[in-house]
């Protein structure tokens, strides 16, 4: 058996790819755009593990096309961009980036709250417009109060609880929903209190949300739970831009039913050039960035590295998406190093 041959989808930051070079024979794609649909069941029968990103799509079509692959390792934490399901039935390891952009997202959710709460982007707008032609005034670009008010979170995983602990400097009071309530311990720690959906949305004055893309939260933040919301109030997604319906957003923002939103995500990456949302003032718009550190892009890459490489050796790697597929390929199977 030669090197393991593994296909790197974009050139990502340097620990990744010396490591994984080190002992394996590698190609890093050229090229800033996702490879194409054909372009991925084109090169992958001739790969036995992938490093990729979020903007690569690992449907049914393009893993039944690559059968000799043997690990999928994702540089994010999000996995919605690979079928985990028909990978696992097709032995195919997946292995994501959590827990180091964490602190990132929560700081990078944060931003975006008080961004929007605060009307940062109209005010930049503003300023260099050349439109602050009076001075000081009592009533210039008003925004809504921040400290001592309620934060709901929606999803409180990782990330959700990270912009808790950040809540507490705002003396905020904290809600929260989750699919899985968490253990009283850990709402005790995050001074966080579990609501129904309905209640947190009903009663927050900022909603953020950190749930995964999944069946069940795919247009979750729909018309109808757009219009339960305060009308002051202020929507912060950094998840997955699907779980909000963007054109009922719009309406939202459009018809005042909420205040302002923060978005980093969107239901299509980039953003459609035709999206109402770029005719709006009251959102604050981001390119997907919230982990875009150095320090947290740099950790993502090398626990991508890290995740492929014990796969290789034939180890339980740190951050596996899918251990029961340890029943249909033991990792004794995956070994080559
Ligand atoms: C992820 O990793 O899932 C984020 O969306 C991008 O860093």
């Amino acid at each position: 058996m030669g090197r393991p041959r593994v296909f790197v989808t974009r050139q990502i930051p340097p620990p990744a790819t010396q490591s994984i070079s080190s002992v394996c024979e590698v190609v890093v794609r050229k090229g800033q755009e996702p490879p194409s649909k054909r372009e991925l069941i084109r090169n992958l029968p001739k790969f036995d593990a992938v490093v990729c990103l979020l903007t690569d799509r690992f449907d049914e079509e393009v893993l039944t096309a690559a059968p000799a692959l043997r690990v999928i390792s994702t540089m994010s934490a999000g996995f919605d961009h690979i079928d985990v399901k028909k990978a696992t039935e097709n032995g195919i390891y997946v292995t994501n980036t959590p827990g180091v952009l964490t602190d990132a997202t929560a700081d990078f959710a944060w931003t975006l709250l008080m961004v929007a709460a605060r009307r940062i982007g109209e005010a930049e707008r503003y300023v260099r417009g050349r439109k602050w032609r009076i001075g000081w005034s009592p009533t210039l670009l008003l925004g809504g109060a921040i400290y001592g008010k309620t934060l709901g979170i929606l999803g409180l995983g990782r990330i959700g609880a990270a912009v808790a602990e950040r809540a507490k400097g705002f003396n905020m009071k904290i809600v929260y929903h989750d699919a899985v309530r968490s253990s009283p311990e850990t709402e005790r720690a995050l001074g966080v209190q579990f609501v129904e959906l309905e209640e947190l949305l009903r009663t927050a004055d900022f909603v953020s949300l950190h749930a995964p893309l999944t069946s069940e939260t795919r247009s979750l933040i729909n018309e109808d739970r757009l219009k339960m919301m305060k009308n002051t109030s202020v929507l912060i997604n950094t998840s997955r831009g699907p779980i909000v319906d963007e054109k009922a957003l719009a309406k939202a923002l459009r018809q005042g039913w909420i205040a302002a939103a923060g978005l980093d995500v969107y239901e299509k990456e980039p953003i459609s050039p035709k999206s109402p949302l770029l005719r709006l003032q009251n959102v604050v718009l981001a390119p997907h960035i919230a982990s875009a550190t150095r320090e947290s892009r740099s950790k993502m890459s090398e626990i991508a590295a890290s995740n492929l490489l014990a796969l290789l050796r034939g180890e339980r790697p740190p951050h596996l998406v899918n251990p029961e597929v340890e029943q249909i390929r033991p990792l004794s199977q995956i070994s080559m190093l």
